[in-house]
């Protein structure tokens, strides 16, 4: 399947999800978080596929949300705040079945970043810097990474990434256990299907039980996905967002100290 800004396409039991807007660095639009979606769903229900890789494009991965694609869609979302593609996305993240390898090259912004601690693997280039820019747009963090960020690093590191919003380049996301290994962006892909072949090769059922054991019950992960999802429909009708944004669209630094007193 293809379509302009997201190519998926299964070859040896191994799906690629590759993002393919790199004149919008890659940021997700509701239509890539459908098709995103949907190819999950596929390989849930395909037998013939044993591993997903998501990999960016134009030495990026990932800059977030489409900022204007989600606020225009965010006025759809039943009050919930989150797009309802993207809550669609990030709802099934602890529940896929099938192993997930992420390829970072460049910026992981935003779900760049928060979508590669529900991968079991993490293969980055030197110039991969993880970002999450939520609390400096007055949101909160979301797809369970409020969770998922502090089990994976403790409560020190995450908070640095997650509320500070200091940029983790490829080695601190190493040591923060994030990334499991650097290689150069010539070696990325081939080094990522590498590691997909491996384990198309392993003992199916023994490769799929051991990965749920190590899961554990998707259900917390879940319930934090929701307790989010209501925090962040709550900010993004803040002034503090509204601010955000509108620094976003006109180019310019945020003011947050003339919202202060309506937030
Ligand atoms: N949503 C929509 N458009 C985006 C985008 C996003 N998240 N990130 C980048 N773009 C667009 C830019 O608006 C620009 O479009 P234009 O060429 O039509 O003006 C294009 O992608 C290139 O981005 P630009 O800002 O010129 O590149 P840069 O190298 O100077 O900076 C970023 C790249 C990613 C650091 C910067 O674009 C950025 O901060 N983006 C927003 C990231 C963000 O907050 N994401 C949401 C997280 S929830």
């Amino acid at each position: 399947m293809t379509e302009r800004d997201i190519d998926i396409a299964v070859a040896d039991e191994i799906q690629v999800i590759r993002f393919t807007r790199p004149d919008k660095k890659n940021a997700f639009t509701g239509a890539m978080y459908d098709a995103m979606s949907a190819a999950l769903d596929r390989g849930d229900k395909d037998d013939g596929i044993v591993a997903h890789v998501f990999i960016g494009s134009g030495g990026v991965f990932n800059a977030g949300n489409d900022i204007n694609d989600f606020i225009r869609r965010s006025k759809d979302a039943g009050g919930e705040g989150i797009p309802t593609p993207s809550l669609n996305f990030i709802r099934r993240l602890p529940n896929v079945s099938k192993p997930m390898i992420a390829a970072v090259d460049g910026l992981a912004i935003g779900i760049g970043t928060t979508m590669l601690f529900h991968c079991d693997l993490v293969y980055a280039t030197p110039t991969a810097s993880l970002r999450t820019p939520f609390l400096d747009l007055g949101l909160v963090p979301e797809a369970a990474s409020s969770l998922t960020a502090v089990q994976r690093m403790g409560q020190a590191c995450a908070f640095e990434l997650l509320c500070l919003g200091e940029p983790f380049n490829a080695d601190r996301g190493r040591e923060a256990g994030i990334i499991n290994a650097i290689v150069p962006a010539a070696d990325l892909e081939a080094t990522a299907m590498k590691a997909a072949r491996r384990l198309a090769a392993k003992p199916r059922g023994a490769l799929m039980a051991a990965r749920r054991l190590m899961r554990g019950d998707p259900a917390a992960l879940s319930a934090q996905i929701d307790a989010e999802a209501k925090v962040f429909g709550e900010r993004m009708r803040s002034a503090e967002a509204q601010e955000a944004f509108a620094a976003f669209f006109e180019k310019r630094p945020p003011d947050f100290k003339k919202v202060r007193d309506k937030s």
